[in-house]
């Protein structure tokens, strides 16, 4: 598969077949993430793939509640939300649903080995993510090349200390994300919403327009 093509088809997938994901399959999916970079080589990035029935509908029933309270906020005008609402409508059955999905897939950081440089500035630190993020997306650009469809996650985060208790994480390692790994029962994505270039992208100083060839 082209490069072109896997990224620019590789939609959040919230539709998934029961056929399980073979150990084979699976075991590829995961090592993509091994080749990511990460501050200093320092490699905090590790990996729970959960198949376990009675673990998948635990952490449903730890997710939808969180999902509840995000949705009831939106619905509620409390949040801003820009996305169209089919995107809710695809996100609300992907909460209910989500025990259903053959492979949840647990990403854990040991954060002593993330290198956050911004963490002195008066502002929520992002770079500590730039350590680990990129391997998750090695993860998903893999899966989507074997024909698997992916979701990444984050609002488990919310309920670590739950999902560290249930999955026996110790205590010096994060949960970073739940990445959602199965077959998918919809078709790719032909394309993918996203803002054009012009808008993201400046030469030399931040709002200078970027001439696209
Ligand atoms: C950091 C991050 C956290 C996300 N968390 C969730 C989540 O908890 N639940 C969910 O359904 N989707 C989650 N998503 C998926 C986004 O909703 C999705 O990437 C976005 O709507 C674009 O969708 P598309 O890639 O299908 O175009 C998350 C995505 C990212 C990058």
């Amino acid at each position: 598969m082209k490069f072109d093509e896997l990224i620019r088809t590789n939609g959040t997938c919230r539709y998934y077949e029961t056929t399980e994901v073979s150990n084979d399959v699976l075991a590829r999916v995961l090592d993509a993430s091994r080749w990511a970079p990460s501050g200093g080589n320092r490699q905090p990035l590790s990996l729970i793939a959960v198949r376990d029935q009675a673990l998948k509908t635990q952490l449903q029933a730890l997710y939808q509640p969180i999902w509840n309270e995000f949705l009831n906020g939106i619905y509620a005008g409390e949040k801003q939300y820009k996305a169209r609402p089919k995107l809710l409508i695809d996100a609300d059955h992907f909460a209910k649903h989500i025990d259903q999905i053959p492979v949840l897939l647990i990403v854990c950081a040991r954060l002593a080995d993330v290198q956050p440089t911004d963490v002195a500035l008066d502002r929520l630190s992002i770079v500590g993510g730039a350590s680990i993020y990129p391997a998750v997306q090695n993860i998903l650009l893999k899966a989507r090349e074997e024909g698997l469809g992916t979701a990444l996650t984050t609002l488990l985060c919310a309920v670590e200390p739950a999902v560290k208790s249930l999955l026996g994480i110790p205590a010096d390692i994060s949960t970073a994300a739940m990445v959602t790994i199965g077959w998918p029962s919809k078709p790719f994505p032909r394309s993918l919403t996203r803002r054009p270039l012009s808008e993201i992208a400046f030469i030399d100083h931040y709002g200078s327009k970027f001439d696209e060839p």
